[in-house]
């Protein structure tokens, strides 16, 4: 894989699956802009790529909101030209099964990962399509195929990202953009090492035949091949990286 000469935005870049995704891209020439709701976790990302010889920079985002996603997109332009690949990574979890799950919790979910990913289709899409080329990657989960037990907004988000990535793909193709989603398994990031118990971490291994966690690496790997010119021919496509919890 080789990305010199493109630009790459990655949202949630500060830590976790982002991260390792900017750093990957990095390592591999492209110019990355690392955005994140926590500034400095991004701002480290960023010295560390170009501690490494890369080119990379910070920028405070919200992915809910669609002032924010024009302005880190047209400073990225004027940083560093033409955009080619976006990653929709940032997300987040409010755990709550179907029949207790309040209005407040399940919109706030959807905001993060469903309605953020529209609203950054939105503000790339037309700029790849007069440039003829350009790659979007979501990140979704392995729930969207499986359903999570007390994870039911979560799950609903990340189905419908699947939906949202095949339609963006069927309508872009013809313009020379692709767009595809990932649904990683139990991932080793910041969150889940803070927010999961270890009995519930247990019971999902159990499920997961190669009985361990994926390392982000292991989840930006696939995220950048999606994204490099070496899946010319994949669009539209949901891959799971989940070892094997769902086959
Ligand atoms: N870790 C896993 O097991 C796992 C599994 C499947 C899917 N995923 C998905 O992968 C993605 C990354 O997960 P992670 O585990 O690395 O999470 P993480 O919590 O470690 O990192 C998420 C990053 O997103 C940022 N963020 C959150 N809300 C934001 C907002 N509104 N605007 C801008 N930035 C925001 C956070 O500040 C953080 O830096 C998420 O979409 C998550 O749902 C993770």
């Amino acid at each position: 894989m080789d990305f010199t000469g493109e630009v790459a935005l990655i949202t949630g870049a500060g830590r976790g699956i982002g991260l390792a995704v900017a750093e990957k891209m990095g390592n591999l020439g492209a110019a990355v802009v690392l955005a994140d709701q926590d500034l400095p976790t991004a701002e480290a990302g960023a010295l560390a790529i170009e501690g490494a010889g890369g080119r990379a920079m910070a920028l405070a985002m919200d992915v809910r909101r669609a002032d924010d996603w024009q302005a880190v997109v047209e400073e990225a332009v004027r940083r560093y030209g033409p955009l080619t690949v976006l990653v929709n990574n940032a997300g987040f979890d409010r755990p709550g099964g179907v029949a207790g799950l309040g209005l407040d919790d399940f919109e706030a979910v959807l905001e993060v990962h469903l309605t953020s990913c529209l609203l950054g289709m939105q503000t790339v899409l037309p700029v790849f399509a007069q440039a003829g080329q350009g790659a979007i990657v979501n990140v979704s989960s392995i729930y969207a195929k499986i359903g999570g037990q007390g994870e039911a907004a979560y799950s609903a988000a990340k189905a419908g990202m699947v939906g949202l990535t095949k339609s963006a793909a069927r309508e872009m193709a013809h313009q020379g953009v692709r767009v595809n989603c990932v649904l990683p398994g139990l991932t080793d990031t910041p969150a889940i090492r803070a927010l999961m118990s270890e009995k519930i971490k247990a019971k999902l291994l159990a499920e997961t035949p190669m009985r361990r966690m994926a390392q982000p690496g292991e989840i930006a790997n696939v995220i950048a091949f999606l994204a490099s010119s070496e899946a010319s021919f994949v669009t539209g496509a949901a891959w799971e990286v989940s070892g094997g919890w769902n086959m």
